[in-house]
């Protein structure tokens, strides 16, 4: 059977930890992106990991270019073009100069790359995401936007910490948009399948301490900016976009919290939101619309509420 073939559009951290990831899972060739100035980078880390393969022992060929004629026929393009976030700001200050970048990248997708499955990463993420589907006119099912896994597994990983056992028996979601709005869902987070609001009523953890734990999720990428100083987090976004793309290219169907293309869900038409999906190899084959109490519904509905403010701002900014 051919090799499938993965486009990682932008050759930063993300895009360099994406590429090692891909050829561990043996996901397929490899292609890093980047523009034609950092096209050094992009050949650089392409080389640097085809020669991990013989240690690794795994087979795919990783090649760096600058040219979209380079990622034709792609099956799954993953998009971390753009700039990160420094402290002190939020994910929405980005939009002005990403939302060019995401226009060229859409642009260069559409001549090149018509039939893949595409994953923004770029933020202000719902927006983003929102910009590129409508640049390139794809299906929505076949554009989504990371962020639900990566916001899920800070969530499963502050749990963990907390209840002292195993990542593996802890499930947790985090719905809305990928900004200071999102909803991390307590009622529908589990341990071992215990909904978490029975764990505070069993004594293993108090209120209080679930509460800083959700706040501790969705300040999560904020955390991990002020610490490195010089940019935002890439191991754990690289991870929940493998992950994505894994279960688009075995169609998997596995259910992760992505941002989709609403088309009514949640009361929501139009926009981009995170919201628990099924990826198959039909990409996002289904929106799972899950019953949201009053104090979730309300908290959802301010985080759209959000989403759509920079979604208009974005339509200003990128003409
Ligand atoms: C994250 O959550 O790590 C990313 O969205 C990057 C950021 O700016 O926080």
């Amino acid at each position: 059977m051919a090799r499938k073939k993965i486009a990682l559009v932008g050759a930063g951290q993300i895009g360099g930890t994406l590429a090692l990831l891909a050829g561990l899972k043996e996901l397929g060739d490899i292609v890093l992106f980047d523009i034609p100035d950092f096209e050094g980078v992009a050949k650089g880390k392409a080389l640097d990991i085809a020669e991990a393969a013989p240690v690794e022992g795994f087979d795919a060929s990783l090649t760096g270019a600058s040219d979209y004629a380079d990622i034709a026929g792609a099956d799954v393009v993953i998009v971390t073009a753009g700039v990160p976030r420094k402290p002190g700001m939020s994910r929405d200050d980005l939009v002005g100069i990403n939302a060019k970048v995401i226009k060229a990248v859409g642009a260069g997708l559409k001549a090149h790359a018509p039939d893949a499955f595409v994953i923004v990463i770029t933020n202000p993420l719902d927006a983003m995401v929102g910009l590129m589907q409508q640049v390139t006119g794809f299906d929505p099912a076949k554009v989504v936007g990371m962020a639900g896994v990566l916001d899920s597994a800070r969530f499963r990983h502050f749990l963990a910490d907390e209840f002292k056992v195993s990542v593996e028996d802890v499930t947790a979601f985090v719905l809305g948009g990928h900004g200071d709005t999102m909803v991390p869902s307590v009622r529908y987070s589990t341990v071992a399948g215990i909904p978490l609001p029975d764990l505070v009523k069993m004594g293993w953890t108090t209120q209080e301490k679930l509460d800083q734990i959700v706040q501790r999720t969705r300040d999560g990428g904020a955390e991990i900016v002020a610490l490195l100083k010089t940019g935002s987090a890439f191991y754990a976004p690289a991870a929940s976009a493998i992950a994505m793309a894994e279960s688009y290219l075995k169609d998997k169907k596995r259910v992760l919290p992505c941002a989709a293309k609403l088309t009514g869900q949640y009361g929501v038409d139009g926009l981009y939101i995170g919201v628990p999906v099924i990826i198959g190899a039909g990409g996002v084959e289904k929106i799972i619309e899950i019953e949201l109490n009053a104090e979730e519904k309300a908290n959802f509905e301010k985080s759209v509420a959000a989403v759509q403010q920079l979604v208009e701002v974005t339509a200003k900014v990128a003409g």
